[in-house]
């Protein structure tokens, strides 16, 4: 029998250094034998954001130390590696550049194909890690620079049917999180200060939820929430005031996702249709819950990606290497770093105070 392909992934857009080795395999779900990723939360905690320059020189200071880790572990030589893959945008051109130049050195070196990967789309393959999931399929991605609704139909073929037209969602759960006091990256915690608060205490906005379709907008409820931090001087209405966030995105989310499913259904025919949420926020547990319900409702099967699969990690940029290894679609060396790589190069520009909905 042929050997499996076998797949390097690498990341370095943002402020995680990740190398993956995952290998094709006969049940349509590749193994991964190594997943190892390296956070920066020390470099960028005093800063309360990620600073590029500082991500990039932690990335180059890591990444032939963690491929290596990714190599040893996956018990592979690394001449058995048949593709280098490596995220390619969107993200920081500082970062990307670290990653994409160490790929292209290494493919060059064992002389197998290199793939450039976008980000997005590693996040939107993410659950074929764990799950069969055929085309066309609903994608909410929901991550800390990108939020939004994607008819999946095929590799490398997305349409945009919602987006943000101002903040990602993680990041506003980030800005939530710093105005309550919680050291970056908080959006995590959040959830965790929702248990132990009223969801009812605070009445906060949903901006644009009755128009604009399944776009979404988080910058007003940016904005409430840092008024009403101001006056908040006790623990217990710091919890009352995270639980009230956490409410008010999931009810956006489920309002939205109900037009989604409904522009969904009208483009595919197809009765039963899979849903699939992905992207760092899609770890968020309450988000799960609800997104899970709404889902059996209208006849949609939810899949998430396994937790440590939400967040950015190698081993979606290594799956979506494999897909594009599989139909033979390689890159050349002289490919560029994209930091705006778009899932849906054909969607329209819907940010701004312009934006006419
Ligand atoms: O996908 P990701 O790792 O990086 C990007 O590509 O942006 O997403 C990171 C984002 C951060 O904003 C982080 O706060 C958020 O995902 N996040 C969460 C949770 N876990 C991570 N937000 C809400 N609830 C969570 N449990
Ligand atoms: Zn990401």
């Amino acid at each position: 029998m042929n050997k499996k392909p076998i797949i390097l992934g690498i990341e370095t857009s943002c402020d995680e250094t990740a190398a993956a080795i995952i290998q094709d395999d006969n049940s349509g779900i590749p193994k991964i034998l190594s997943n190892i990723v390296s956070s920066q939360f020390d470099v960028h905690k005093e800063f309360g954001g990620v600073v590029p320059e500082l991500a990039a020189r932690s990335h180059i200071e890591k990444i032939d130390l963690i491929t290596n880790k990714a190599i040893k572990e996956s018990k592979i030589k690394i001449t058995d590696i048949d593709a280098v893959a490596v995220t390619g945008g969107p993200g920081l051109v500082v970062c990307l550049s670290v990653g994409l130049n160490f790929a292209k050195a290494l493919s060059l070196s064992i002389n197998k194909p290199f793939i450039a990967v976008n980000h997005l789309e590693g996040h939107a393959l993410s659950p074929k890690l764990n799950f069969k999931i055929d085309y066309p399929y609903l994608l909410l991605l929901i991550s800390g620079g990108h939020t939004q609704y994607l008819s999946v139909n095929g590799l490398s073929n997305y349409e945009r049917i919602g987006t943000t037209i101002d903040d990602a969602l993680g990041e506003a759960f980030d800005k939530t999180a710093k105005l309550l006091g919680i050291e970056f990256p908080g959006g995590p915690k959040i959830e965790e200060f929702a248990k132990k608060g009223d969801c009812n205490k605070f009445q906060l906005p949903k901006p644009i939820l009755n128009k604009g379709g399944c776009n979404l907008s988080f910058a007003g409820l940016k904005t409430a929430v840092l008024k009403i931090a101001k006056n908040i001087n006790n623990e217990k209405d710091k919890y009352n005031l995270a639980a009230s966030f956490q409410k008010t995105i999931e009810d956006i989310l489920c309002k939205k996702t109900k037009i989604a499913f409904k522009e969904f259904v009208k483009k595919t025919k197809i009765k039963d249709n899979t849903f699939v949420i992905a992207g760092g926020v899609a770890a968020n547990k309450g988000i799960r819950g609800k997104l899970e319900v709404i889902s059996k409702k209208n006849n949609f099967k939810t899949i998430f990606p396994e937790l440590k699969l939400c967040s950015d990690n190698a081993a979606m940029i290594a799956m979506a290497g494999l897909e594009k290894f599989k139909l033979n679609k390689f890159d050349n060396l002289n490919f560029q770093v994209n930091p705006r790589w778009a899932l849906d190069e054909n969607a329209k520009f819907l940010k701004g105070s312009g934006v006419k909905l």
